[in-house]
């Protein structure tokens, strides 16, 4: 067996979702707040392009990096969205978000390399790091700073190894979104360096103050940036599995080889459905998330509860040190707050940030009031 998978464990966030499952297929009470998934349905148009599809007989093998239509649909979104001047060749339609993820680290490493990654980090970046054989190094980023990073910080971390840098924003779990100067800052230091920037930009679509700015669309480091997006957060299509990365030709050649040999192709039908999924205005669900980070956010200020500011994703990564004395760990903690009190939550440890909680308003209003009063009786008693 390949030894590296004995270190990788089962995701926490899909461990404490699947026991608030259980609890709640036995009739228990218990709202789960665990999920990274949006709870909208996907769009009607979206789900009858691909029945329209299959109806067409769009069933086989299409082009190992998509289809050139979506290819260049993408292309075009990313142009009028996020300025970012990518020409259809060099985009790579992937079985999600993840798989981008994954194949460009691939690309841009050999084993015994080294990728930094900001913690509080995302539950995959280094499981994926890992499997490739190579190693994550950490820059921890402070809840003081609001979670943004510090350029000195990465610098003291690189060495001849260093291959890439992971940035994430607007940021799963913290909700925070990079500033521009941080964004500029590190591009200088790419540049500097000469290495690799993977800009995982999953949420852009749901930034509430101010707008996205993509890391390739400030110019100096496009030719090192791999930007990496897709439609599960989007467009409510998680289940479908269609992300895609855009990167320097020789980076996206070697992507679509390497797809070519382990998937052949994302599933032709949801491309057909991402397609459409391109011409779909999902502002009404962008608009939902912003009144419900009003509710928790109003919820948390009156609990004297300290958080993170999000401007975006829809996170809140909450700060529970106030109750270390009270339990040996932060896993205890989350159990507790699920077979006790009915909240399901993900502990601050699974993005190595102990007693930090991360709770997921992709959820109804009433739920979330629900989760507020909890929250409410929890801290009363401690
Ligand atoms: C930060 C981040 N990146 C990437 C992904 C990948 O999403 P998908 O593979 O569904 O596109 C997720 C999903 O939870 C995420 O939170």
């Amino acid at each position: 067996m390949k030894k590296i998978l004995n270190n990788i464990p089962f995701s926490v966030t899909l461990k404490y979702t699947q026991l608030a499952q259980e609890m709640q297929s036995k009739g228990i009470d218990v709202i789960r707040l665990t999920a990274g998934e949006p709870d909208f349905e996907t769009p009607r148009e979206v789900s009858l392009s691909a029945k329209k599809a299959i109806d067409d007989g769009f069933t086989k093998y299409t082009p190992a990096s998509g289809i050139p239509e979506l290819r260049k649909g993408i292309a075009n979104l990313l142009k009028e969205k996020y300025s970012l001047h990518y020409d259809p060749a060099q985009i790579v339609v992937t079985n999600g978000g993840k798989q981008a993820l994954y194949q460009a680290i691939y690309a841009i490493t050999n084993p015994g390399d080294e990728i930094i990654v900001f913690t509080p980090d995302w539950v995959s970046y280094v499981p994926q790091i890992e499997m490739c054989d190579c190693k994550a190094v950490f820059v921890e980023t402070d809840a003081e700073e609001n979670f943004q990073p510090d350029v000195e910080k990465i610098t003291e971390k690189i060495t001849e190894r260093t291959r890439g840098i992971i940035i994430n924003s607007p940021n799963n779990p913290t909700g925070t979104v990079y500033s521009k100067k941080i964004l500029e800052e590190i591009a200088d230091l790419a540049i500097e360096k000469d290495i690799w920037v993977i800009s995982d930009e999953i949420y852009a679509n749901l930034v509430y103050e101010g707008t996205h700015v993509s890391f390739g669309s400030l110019g100096k480091a496009f030719d090192k940036t791999i930007t990496i997006n897709g439609f599960s957060k989007s467009h409510a299509m998680t289940g479908w599995r269609c992300g895609y990365v855009a990167a320097p030709i020789p980076i996206a050649k070697e992507i679509g080889k390497m797809q070519s040999h382990l998937t052949s192709n994302i599933n032709s039908i949801t491309q057909k459905a991402a397609l459409k999924a391109l011409t779909v205005d999902t502002s009404y669900m962008k608009e939902a998330f912003e009144k419900r980070r009003k509710i928790v956010s109003d919820a948390l200020d009156d609990l004297g509860i300290n958080y993170c500011h999000p401007a975006g994703a829809f996170y809140f990564f909450m700060d529970f040190e106030w109750v270390k004395e009270a339990y040996p760990t932060d896993d205890d903690l989350t159990m507790d707050l699920i077979q006790n009190y009915g909240l399901a939550m993900v502990p601050g440890s699974a993005f190595h940030k102990p007693w930090f909680m991360r709770l997921s308003y992709a959820s109804s209003e009433e739920e979330l009031q629900k989760a507020m009063g909890i929250l409410k009786d929890f801290k009363q008693k401690h």
